[in-house]
């Protein structure tokens, strides 16, 4: 891996939680065996890639920063609760966590809030239906989570460039925010990124070789230097800030640049953001500002607000041979 990509990896960490999915596959309600087993594919794969790096199914976990997911069930399921409820309030949550929404005030009291994440509501409820059909603390299904992890490498490569890249986005930005959002809980803002760039770079490298693939986080108004977006990712950005003046729904860019696929994807803002990239004295408290400053004399990336448009995430990959 060159310098260049290790020094942007260092980026990654306060990314994490805000990539919009922009996901748009529909799933048709055919009830027969193989489009059902398609579905559940699907929701296992998206629940994988956006929930279960926090909610880690597997109880021995070190690293557990938000219960696990069949204990979710537990609190929203009992034997009177209809799917549609049981979807509704799993999707409203998620959709928007607040104290006022939670039903596990434990769980929010041991890891805090879970951050506002913008996921595509057409993949919750994908997600809620499957949470609401598996008993997730059933030998049965995890069983079925163990085959799915094995022949997840396969499947892989039935995804499309803009799904394939989304899920590498996806997978990084979720290993990253729940480093983050733990490191914050611990030792405050201001040590955050030291701690979140550590595990970035593993992390990432080992995804380039699994998957072939690289993947940045860059800015039109950058913090690091090495994070500013070149002439075509800029043009992006704008791209991107326009459809948000206008309320359009922000689309990832998917092109080929000699002979390499490079898809694109947004990264908003979020309240978690603006403890690093808000007004200072106002969401920045002076010890991260100062600790900011001591690293960064440069640096452009205060003055967000929430839901605004921070960078892009780039993914980069291998092209596929037929
Ligand atoms: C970055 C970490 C993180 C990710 C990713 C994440 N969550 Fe959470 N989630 C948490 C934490 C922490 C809690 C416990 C505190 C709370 O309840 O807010 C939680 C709690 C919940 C709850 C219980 C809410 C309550 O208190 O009643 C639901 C439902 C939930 N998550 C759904 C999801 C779904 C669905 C996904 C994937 C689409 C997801 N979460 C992804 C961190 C995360
Ligand atoms: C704990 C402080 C902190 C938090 C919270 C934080 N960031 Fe950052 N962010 C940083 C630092 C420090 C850098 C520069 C890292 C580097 O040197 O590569 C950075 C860099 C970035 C970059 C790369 C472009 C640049 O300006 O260098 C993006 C994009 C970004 N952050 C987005 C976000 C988003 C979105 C959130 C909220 C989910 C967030 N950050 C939360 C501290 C933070």
């Amino acid at each position: 891996m060159s310098m260049k990509f290790k020094n942007s990896l260092l980026v990654l960490p306060a990314a994490l939680l805000l990539l919009s999915c922009g996901n748009n596959a529909t799933i048709d309600e055919k009830s027969d065996d193989a489009s059902k087993d398609v579905k559940e594919e699907k929701a296992l794969s998206l629940m994988s890639t956006n929930c279960f790096v926090c909610h880690n199914p597997d109880m021995e976990s070190e690293t557990r920063v938000a219960p696990p997911m069949f204990k979710i069930r537990e609190h929203y399921y009992d034997d009177e609760t209809s799917r549609d409820e049981f979807i509704k309030e799993i999707v409203a949550f998620a959709m928007d966590p607040s104290e006022a929404k939670s039903i596990m005030p434990g769980a929010v009291n041991n890891f805090g809030l879970m951050p506002k994440t913008p996921f595509n509501e057409e993949d919750l409820k994908l997600i809620a239906g499957y949470i609401f059909e598996n008993d997730l603390a059933s030998d049965k299904w995890y069983s079925k989570w163990e085959k799915f992890q094995k022949d997840k490498d396969n499947s892989s490569s039935d995804l499309n460039y803009e799904e394939l890249g989304r899920n590498i986005a996806n997978q990084t930005k979720a290993e990253l925010g729940k480093n983050l959002m733990a490191v914050i809980k611990r030792d405050g803002p201001a040590k955050a990124v030291d701690f979140c760039s550590t595990r970035a770079i593993p992390l990432t490298d080992s995804m380039s070789v699994v998957l072939n693939a690289k993947v940045k986080r860059v800015t039109d108004k950058a913090r690091n230097p090495k994070n500013l977006a070149n002439q075509e990712e800029s043009a992006f950005i704008q791209e991107l800030k326009v459809a948000l003046l206008k309320g359009d729904k922000l689309k990832p860019k998917v092109t080929e640049v000699n002979g390499k696929i490079l898809a694109y994807y947004p990264i908003e803002t979020n309240d978690m953001c603006l403890k690093c990239h808000g007004t200072p004295n106002k969401t920045i408290v002076p010890a991260t500002m100062a600790a900011i400053k001591n690293k960064y004399p440069n640096d452009k990336a205060i003055g967000y607000k929430s839901n605004e448009i921070r960078g892009i995430f780039v993914v980069e990959m291998n092209k596929k041979r037929n």
